[in-house]
């Protein structure tokens, strides 16, 4: 007898959603979503902070409009989508959550606890973390098989991927939401089970530090390490760079997890990064690096 061909999990329609964290990665989360006409709640713990991430959508969108890719009224429809909020309370309403807070545990149990408290039990909450196990974050929510991790990359509105984690509890359904949630956005979807490091951190992480140690032992310069990998293995950027890019507390937060969870010496983080880290000097954010951004 030919087998039956399994039915597909069928996705939640979606047209509203929420962000939770208007920094780096949120607002490029909320830029998207409201890019592909849903409607966008962003919250923060300030306005302040959310105001900070509408001015970089806006000046996101304004170069679109100078490359003609939209119209000026296309952006303010855009814009439109967006509504800023400092209380998570006004969540009640979201079919669908991402959270892009601090890449603290302590900090996203709180917000899933409290979305837990606001948001409809049918809701979906998906965490934007780099290296949170999935499994711990849905474990604090009732219906823990509607969250999942909707891993995005910097700059969301550029970087093409979407990892969907799916923690031990996560259900079919959800990950077949965020699936077609990331077609929409015009993104690639991949699935991956919860995991350390997910695929995308695992192995790009072990890069950057192999690429400090080498710097460490005095074995080439920054400029000829990140040379070699730009030009020799056609990376955007070196692995230096890209730490920079991404901060190196960030990298070192998930070597940590990495090293820690696998139990492995082989993602033992490099003395240097640990030792910039310490110093504050975390990369862009911060002006100081491995490279020096204070003309930025
Ligand atoms: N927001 C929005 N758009 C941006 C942007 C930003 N922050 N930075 C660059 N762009 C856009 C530019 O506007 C430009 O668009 P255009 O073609 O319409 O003009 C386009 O990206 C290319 O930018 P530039 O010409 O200024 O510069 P580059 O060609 O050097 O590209 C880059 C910049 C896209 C950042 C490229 O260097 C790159 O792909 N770097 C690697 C990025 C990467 O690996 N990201 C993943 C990090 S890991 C991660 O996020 C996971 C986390 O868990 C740690």
């Amino acid at each position: 007898m030919p087998a039956q061909n399994a039915i597909p999990p069928v996705s939640q329609k979606i047209s509203n959603i929420g962000v939770i964290g208007a920094g780096a990665m949120g607002h490029g989360i909320a830029q998207v979503f409201a890019q592909a006409g849903f409607h966008v709640k962003l919250n923060d713990v300030s306005l302040s902070f959310i105001e900070g991430g509408m001015k970089r959508i806006d000046s996101n969108l304004s170069r679109s409009v100078e490359k003609r890719r939209i119209s000026d009224s296309q952006k303010m429809e855009i814009i439109s989508r967006l509504s800023p909020t400092p209380d998570l309370a006004d969540f009640s309403d979201r079919q669908f959550v991402v959270e892009a807070v601090l890449e603290k545990i302590d900090t996203k149990k709180t917000v899933f606890k409290k979305l837990d408290e606001v948001c409809s039990k049918s809701s979906i909450l998906a965490s934007n973390t780099s290296s949170i196990p999935i499994t711990e974050l849905a474990a604090l929510v009732s219906n823990p098989g509607r969250v999942a991790g909707m891993h995005f990359f910097n700059p969301v509105p550029v970087m093409k991927l979407v990892e969907i984690v799916e923690g031990l509890q996560t259900s079919p359904e959800t990950s077949a939401t965020i699936r077609d949630l990331s077609l929409e956005l015009g993104k690639t979807p991949v699935l991956v089970k919860d995991s350390p490091g997910f695929i995308s951190n695992r192995i790009v992480c072990p890069m950057i530090n192999e690429a400090i140690f080498t710097l460490q032992e005095g074995i080439a310069s920054k400029e000829d390490i990140d040379t070699v990998m730009k030009l020799g293995m056609n990376h955007p950027m070196g692995p230096l760079e890209l730490a920079d890019f991404v901060g190196l507390d960030i990298v070192l937060d998930v070597l940590e997890v990495l090293y820690h969870e696998f139990q492995d010496p082989k993602f033992r983080a490099a003395p240097l990064l640990r030792k910039m880290v310490r110093a504050g000097y975390l990369g862009r954010k911060t002006k100081r690096g491995f490279y020096d951004y204070g003309a930025l």
